[in-house]
């Protein structure tokens, strides 16, 4: 049974890389693998390429990076609804979207369309859909896990996102989320451990393609107060964008309205400010970091995204660089006994390889391959 894969996004780096791996890792080979990958569609934010019997690996790669050749022109995502109709597919294969794009608005109709109207499943790394819509759209979406993965919107694809949707399956009490959830701010952090001043780290992440283009965006915990929301209701509370005010990295008056360019030469104006915090942090034996937390008080819960002291031999205290982690106390795992997760915070080979793992997620007849990885000497 071929499991059909249609990409949006496929041009760019997440896309890209998945459309390469499934490749390279011959998930398509039905000798290697008992649920065959078919890539059936590839498409940009205008063009598409689509057969029902798969692209050949020449147009998937030619496409992935944008030699488009012979390919269709698109203005609406439903038009790749409507392609994917065409085709002679049985019962016992299903169709997946992937959306590898950081769109919003657009996407979050097509997602509660395809989910909604059509047989076929969507797989996301695109965080918006579910973190930005109501708390309704959020169940109408997700409420089928066979039919909706998005374990990659946070952490990469870590299994934060499963452990939390598994909760309210084994009736389990979450009693709190604690969370480094960007890898920017993380790095940052552990830099400014090092005595770094802070326009300096700012600057090479920056240069180094480590922040957005616009840095202010990282800074501001927009994207950790997204994440936040989507493990929270994953678990099953009932939250939104609107319940979270996310305190920034930097003091709000920092964020005003100028150049990048101007943005990164007037952040040396914060480097005393940072000093200070942490020599004054390091007299309590703390460092900080950049934390999301949400903690179930009588049921509600309460989120927090900020920066904060935290004990410098303490998970997060521990935390080095751009790894993400995430400490969860349950029923089942106490707050001295938490679940605790580490994991890239991004990249492209681990999301695109968790892209896929959300694919097999979604078999209905997930059959091994049985074959046996070691041989006798
Ligand atoms: N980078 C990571 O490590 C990582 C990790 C986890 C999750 N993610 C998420 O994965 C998503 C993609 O990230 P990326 O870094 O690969 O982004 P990217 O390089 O900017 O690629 C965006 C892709 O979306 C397409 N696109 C843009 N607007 C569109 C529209 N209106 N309709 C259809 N397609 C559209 C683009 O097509 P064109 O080429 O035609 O512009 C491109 O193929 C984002 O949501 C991101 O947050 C990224």
């Amino acid at each position: 049974m071929f499991q059909d894969v249609f990409i949006v996004g496929a041009t760019g780096k997440v896309g890209s890389t998945l459309v390469r791996q499934i490749l390279e890792k011959r998930d398509t080979d039905a000798s290697l693998h008992a649920n065959p990958t078919r890539v059936v569609g590839v498409a940009s934010r205008d063009n598409f390429a689509y057969s029902p019997r798969g692209l050949s690996p020449s147009q998937a790669y030619g496409f992935a990076s944008r030699n488009f050749g012979d390919v269709n022109r698109y203005t609406d995502l439903h038009e790749l609804v409507e392609a994917a109709d065409i085709g002679t597919r049985t019962s016992s294969s299903s169709l997946v979207f992937v959306d590898a794009t950081p769109v919003l608005d657009e996407m979050t109709r097509f997602h509660i369309y395809v989910v909604g109207t059509t047989p076929y499943s969507i797989v996301t790394a695109n965080k918006n859909p579910i973190a930005l819509s109501d708390y309704q759209t959020f169940q109408a979406l997700t409420g089928n896990p066979r039919r909706y993965g998005y374990r990659c919107s946070v952490m990469a694809g870590s299994d934060a996102v499963p452990f939390m949707l598994d909760l309210r399956d084994l009736n389990e009490a979450l009693l709190s989320i604690e969370g480094c959830f960007s890898g920017t701010l993380g790095y940052i952090a552990s830099e400014l451990d090092k005595d770094r001043k802070f326009s300096e780290i700012l600057s090479e992440a920056h240069k180094k393609g480590y922040t957005e283009p616009d840095p202010r965006d990282d800074l501001r915990g927009l994207d950790v107060a997204r994440k936040i929301i989507v493990l929270a209701r994953s678990a099953g509370c009932e939250v939104g964008i609107r319940d979270i005010k996310p305190r920034p990295f930097i003091p709000e008056e920092y964020l005003k309205n100028e150049s990048i360019q101007d943005f990164l030469a007037n952040s040396v104006n914060l480097d005393q400010h940072f000093s200070d915090m942490l020599k004054s942090a390091r007299k309590r034996g703390n460092t900080v970091r950049y934390v999301a937390t949400m903690n179930l008080n009588q049921g509600y819960p309460e989120i927090e995204v900020a920066l904060k002291e935290v004990p410098l031999e303490s998970s997060l205290g521990m935390l080095k660089g751009t790894r993400n982690k995430i400490v969860i106390a349950t029923e089942c795992y106490p707050q001295d006994r938490p679940y605790i997760i580490e994991a890239p915070g991004a990249g492209l080979e681990v999301t695109a390889r968790n892209i896929r793992r959300d694919l097999i997620g979604l078999l209905t007849e997930r059959t091994s391959t049985n074959h046996t990885v070691n041989h006798r000497r």
